[in-house]
């Protein structure tokens, strides 16, 4: 029987005498008096985990959930490395900078002798020390000027990933979210100005947004904020959550305008661990100059006898996800990092295309930005929800989340599709015709099941915490 928390309420684990020698119990919630022979322990924890859903199955996430054998036997060969040892492994330390100064060659940042970023544990910890050098560059600026430096306010859509709540929470900035409007799903130039004052420490651009995969404008924010400043003088600075979107724009956009060739772009931030196609979890920031990060946030550790610069919330933290990035972007280049973004937004595209055809659904995104769409059912369809939808699916192992839209939008509830490296056209092919399947069935349902009490998905800045 589950408890309130999903796990069993039986305090030992009777094993069953296949796996060992002896019956044994073991204890669920002590630590066991003696310990268990290797292959024991591990046959009850791999039994156990075989509940799990299939990763690859999984179109919910955005992290990378196939990597080929030879990245993997590389990650095992540096599973001990610790990252923060930067004295004890110094070629690892040199493959994250090399990293770092291959993302901001990427991503345009303006020639310099070198550049500013790290590595992080993911773009959530990425996000934080943005954020945290554009209140402490905005504080400065105040505090040289004489002005009060006590009531930052960070300006964004309330699509934003979850992780820019944490921000404002955990480090005292007051969160301007703007709502949703009609079918204006993200944040756009007109309302990122409008929402702007003398305590604005930045704009958060997303490329793309988490709920439905479209870039926001970030060369029209930057336009309106430029506009700002010539009429009221703030000079209010962007950065570009590109967890996704930086991984995918530089292969598949070349013509978009999103980056540090936009003056008011300060920093970006991307997550190794999904377009950057490395298991989870590393990512990654970079900002513009060395004047975009303070130089009072920045610690120094012993490095090979002289002192080297970190910027981090953790400390310790593993090396091989790091080494796994610089492998990718070896094995892949820019030509191979093009073919398998493009290859995921075709496949995204395509089956976009073919829900879309089905007819109960309508589309709200098409995957031809990020390679992640939307849909969700025309409003004739009155005998299931969305949310039956991602239930019937389940059974064929398919795990895609059903969730509502946040303010002013709860009214609209959808279903999401990441398309990520390893889902094969082949694969969307084996989806639709699961999909087909579940439609037929619940087409003879009188009543939608589930409502959005169900949904299984809480990743926006409207999600509430305990
Ligand atoms: C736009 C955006 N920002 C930040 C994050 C948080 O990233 P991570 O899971 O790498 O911490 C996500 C995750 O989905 C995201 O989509």
């Amino acid at each position: 029987m589950p408890s309130a928390n999903g796990d069993s309420t039986r305090n030992h684990l009777a094993v069953n005498p296949v796996f060992t020698a002896e019956p044994a119990h073991i204890p669920r919630n002590t630590l066991p008096g003696d310990g268990l022979a290797p292959d024991v322990a591990y046959q009850v924890v791999h039994d156990e985990l075989m509940l799990d859903g299939n990763a690859r199955l999984n179109l919910a996430t955005f992290v990378t959930t196939w990597m080929e054998p030879t990245a993997e036997k590389l990650m095992a060969e540096c599973f001990d490395k610790n990252m923060i040892d930067k004295d004890e492994y110094p070629r690892t330390a040199t493959l994250e900078h090399r990293c770092t100064r291959m993302l901001g060659d990427l991503w345009h940042a303006p020639p310099a002798d070198d550049v500013t970023g790290c590595s992080t544990t993911g773009s959530s910890e990425a996000c934080m020390l943005a954020g945290l050098a554009l209140k402490r560059r905005w504080q400065h600026a105040r505090r040289a000027a004489g002005l009060p430096a006590d009531r930052p306010n960070l300006v964004m859509g309330i699509n934003v990933q979850v992780c820019w709540e944490k921000f404002a929470n955990y480090f005292d900035v007051e969160p301007r979210l703007v709502p949703m409007q009609g079918e204006r799903f993200h944040l756009d130039a007109e309302q990122a100005a409008a929402h702007c004052d003398e305590n604005t420490i930045g704009v958060v651009a997303v490329l793309g947004s988490t709920f439905d995969g479209s870039y926001e404008p970030v060369a029209d924010i930057c336009a309106a904020l430029d506009r700002l400043e010539a009429e009221r003088g703030w000079n209010v600075p962007v950065h570009v959550d590109g967890a996704s979107g930086a991984m995918v724009a530089p292969f598949c956009d070349p013509g978009l305008v999103w980056d540090f060739r936009l003056p008011r772009v300060a920093s970006i931030n991307t997550s190794g661990h999904k377009y950057g196609l490395v298991y989870p979890g590393v990512g990654w920031v970079v900002w513009r100059d060395a004047a975009a990060l303070p130089e009072d946030l920045v610690f120094r550790v012993n490095y090979l006898g002289g002192d080297m610069p970190t910027f981090a919330l953790n400390f310790s933290r593993p090396g091989a996800q790091v080494v796994a990035q610089y492998y990718t972007f070896l094995r892949l280049g820019f030509e191979g990092f093009r073919r398998v973004q493009q290859t995921c937004r075709d496949v995204a595209t395509s089956l976009a295309e073919r829900i879309g055809e089905l007819g109960p659904f309508r589309l709200l995104t098409k995957g031809d930005e990020l390679p992640v769409f939307v849909f969700a059912l025309r409003d004739d369809v009155t005998g299931y929800s969305v949310f039956d939808v991602s239930a019937h699916l389940r059974e064929s192992g398919w795990l895609v989340p059903a969730y509502t839209f946040p303010a002013h939008r709860t009214d609209l509830a959808v279903l999401r599709v990441v398309v990520r490296n390893g889902m094969t056209h082949d694969l969307a092919d084996l989806f639709l015709d699961d999909l087909r399947l579940a439609v037929e069935r619940l087409s003879r349902q009188a009543k939608p099941l589930r409502g959005a009490e169900s949904a299984s998905f809480a990743h926006g800045a409207s999600a509430h915490h305990a």
